[in-house]
């Protein structure tokens, strides 16, 4: 990836008015590919606030199945009609509250490459986890049933995110080591499966004043920014702070 992927993720946030401010105010430069992704409600004003700024739109989940009666859920095909590019597989919010396991992120990614929508599967350890030393153990296991039977000779956009669930929403960013030794076990376990290069996100308390810093760690190519995401003003300046340090070959 030549560019630094920036992905705002809003969650349940935002108002019809905060929208129109928010993509107002955005003032984005070249040396990043930036995404958003409103609730589900907001797509379509968000799709048309954005006119023609150079910044993509996504969706925070999709169901299981392409169609049915599955009350309440949106499936991929549907996003894929509406030009939509980017969708978040996983979250550990969807984890943590709705029970997604780690067949339903599987089901799911499989529907989002058929409908050529570019998964960004996020995986990530728990606090426990962590202090029980088994933060390898899980981001593996997250990673091999993520990508269990998922053939990627086709389709080949798609990004893991590693956001440790300790991290999100705290402040509390992963320090530069554990993020390191994190997205190198990331890419090496992906490169026993596929021959290509995948690119890995962080995800974790990104804020204009670390983001600088962060984005110059190995094999961290972008950020999945929440609370950071949701005022114009510090989003662009995630974008603009990391795109003064991203030196990739
Ligand atoms: P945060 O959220 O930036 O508020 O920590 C990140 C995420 O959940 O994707």
């Amino acid at each position: 990836m030549s560019k630094p992927l920036i992905v705002a993720n809003w969650k349940m946030n935002g108002s019809l008015e905060g929208l129109k401010d928010f993509f107002e105010k955005l003032d984005l430069c070249e040396y990043a590919e930036a995404v958003v992704l409103p609730p589900a409600v907001y797509i379509r004003d968000c799709i048309s606030a954005i006119g023609n700024r150079a910044i993509a739109v996504g969706i925070q989940n999709i169901w299981t199945e392409d169609a049915g009666a599955f009350t309440g859920e949106i499936s991929a095909s549907m996003l894929k009609a509406l030009n939509i590019q980017y969708v978040i597989i996983g979250h550990s919010e969807r984890r943590q509250y709705m029970y997604e396991n780690d067949k339903q992120v599987n089901d799911k990614i499989h529907l989002a490459l058929k409908a050529e929508l570019i998964p960004i599967i996020c995986i990530g350890e728990t606090l426990k986890e962590r202090e029980n030393g088994q933060t390898d153990l899980v981001l593996k296991e997250q990673l091999n049933s993520a990508f269990e039977n998922i053939n990627l000779d086709n389709q080949k956009n798609i990004i893991v995110a590693y956001e440790p669930v300790w991290a999100i929403g705290t402040g509390l960013t992963a320090e530069k080591n554990k993020i390191l030794d994190a997205h190198s076990l990331i890419k090496e376990t992906l490169e026993t499966i596929y021959n290509f290069n995948i690119p890995i996100l962080y995800g974790g308390s990104v804020n204009a004043d670390n983001a600088a810093s962060l984005i110059n760690i190995e094999n961290v190519d972008g950020f999945l920014v929440g609370g950071a995401s949701l005022k114009s003003e510090s989003f662009c300046q995630i974008v603009k702070n990391i795109t003064k340090n991203f030196e990739r070959s």
